[in-house]
């Protein structure tokens, strides 16, 4: 099976699923714009061929390209996880007539009304919501939703622009910063706990799942900078909510039709035991969270994937091991990295249950925490007790300090 890879080395984790892929026996092109001499050594070593085009945004000028790659290539499969190229990989499809999403169902998954509304018509439990291109259309919506409720772009991505608004006052104070956005959804606000439910699936079917706790919320996470988010992978999903939550996001796979790959979706569990869809992503989530999946079953999801592509099925045995925690941390103050206090005391606290850390050494500055969940660094450790891996995450939280300024 022949399969072409939209930008291969970009971003950062895309390398290691490009690595999978290529070890699931499948022969892995790629085609971007970064020149092939930059592309990370773990994209590098597993193509059998590159593709380096200037521009890659012109669909035109790609398919193009594509058709006069000196490369002999029959393509069977078109695959990009990477969100802001998902349209592109839609219409290079289309236009080898390769099976996957389609232009039109790829709007599903970018658009955030049109995906409310396909989820509607299905019956799946989704916040109420309404679109909006005026400030006259964001408050007649926020009478149907009444408050608390959440703003967002229609296109929106990590949180960017996203606000919930607790009173009309508040909404009004808010009009104006909206003004730079072409459209926005205007939502119910939903309490509760916030999972994500990411998934390998073949037509259309789920072969593999998993289950992250973000701890806080994502919006809480990524508006207030003293926060030190965390995303738990979960070993144990026998829970009734879990159970619940699967069969919903097999509704939404159905839903939406989509096929083959790698999703990405996010949930609540109210304190009324109600299980309220969130959002899904035609690619697997970020945050070094191919890691996270690895390191609870101790397999490799990177190449589960690429079996998933080739033989509709997962060859390696699936068995939930561990709880695995991240723990992004970021740095009191600004500018530079000063030191680092309380790792000594950290390590020796998380004994055996360390996996590893990557903080921004004494001296690096600081990295832009409204843009990477990444942060100023990380902290992973793993357990297969639920209670303990929190109690040790909440170490890490609390004992460990980067100091910038
Ligand atoms: N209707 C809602 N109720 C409560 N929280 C929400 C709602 N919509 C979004 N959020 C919060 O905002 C975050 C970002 O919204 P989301 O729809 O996931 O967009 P994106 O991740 O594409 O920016 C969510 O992870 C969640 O924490
Ligand atoms: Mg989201």
């Amino acid at each position: 099976m022949d399969v072409l890879v939209i930008q291969p080395g970009f971003p950062a984790e895309i390398p290691y699923f490009v690595q999978g892929l290529a070890k699931s026996g499948v022969r892995v092109l790629g085609v971007g714009d970064q020149p092939a001499g930059l592309l990370p050594s773990a994209a590098r070593e597993s193509l059998a061929a590159y593709l380096h085009v200037p521009n890659l945004w012109d669909a035109r000028k790609l398919i193009h390209a594509l058709r006069s790659w000196d490369v002999p290539v029959k393509l069977d499969r078109v695959e990009c996880l990477w969100e802001a190229a998902m349209e592109l990989a839609a219409e290079v499809r289309a236009a080898f007539r390769l099976p996957g999403l389609s232009p039109a169902q790829t709007q599903l998954f970018r658009d955030k009304d049109l995906m409310r509304c396909a989820l509607d018509e299905a019956g799946i439990r989704n916040p109420r919501h309404a679109k909006a291109e005026t400030e006259s259309q964001i408050l007649e919506a926020a009478q149907h939703t009444g408050f608390p409720l959440i703003v967002k772009p229609i296109a929106g991505a990590g949180s960017l622009h996203t606000y919930r608004v607790d009173s009309l006052e508040e909404l009004r104070e808010l009009l104006p910063s909206l003004r730079g956005i072409e459209a926005v959804v205007v939502e119910e606000f939903i309490r509760g706990t916030e999972y994500t439910f990411d998934t390998v699936c073949a037509q259309g079917q789920i072969l593999f799942h998993n289950v992250e706790l973000y701890r806080p919320d994502m919006l809480t996470a990524r508006s207030i900078e003293s926060v030190c988010p965390q995303t738990i992978s979960l070993r144990d999903l026998s829970a009734s909510h879990f159970q619940r939550a699967k069969a919903m996001s097999q509704g939404v796979i159905e839903a939406l039709g989509y096929p083959t790959g790698f999703t990405h979706m996010e949930w609540f569990h109210t304190p009324e035991d109600e299980v309220v869809f969130g959002e899904i992503a035609a690619r697997p989530p970020g945050g070094n969270s191919g890691e996270l999946m690895n390191r609870t079953c101790d397999f490799d999801v990177y190449r589960a994937w690429g079996e998933a592509l080739l033989h509709g099925r997962i060859r390696q045995p699936i068995e939930r091991k561990y709880n695995v925690a991240m723990i992004f941390k970021r740095a009191r103050g600004q500018g530079r990295i000063r030191a680092i206090t309380g790792l000594r005391e950290t390590e020796a606290r998380l004994g055996g249950a360390l996996v590893r850390h990557e903080l921004l050494m004494p001296g690096s500055r600081r990295r832009n925490w409204r843009q990477t969940l990444l942060s100023d660094g990380f902290v992973m450790l793993r357990h297969p007790d639920l209670e303990t891996t929190l109690r040790l995450t909440d170490v890490v939280v609390e004992r460990l300090q980067l100091h910038a300024g």
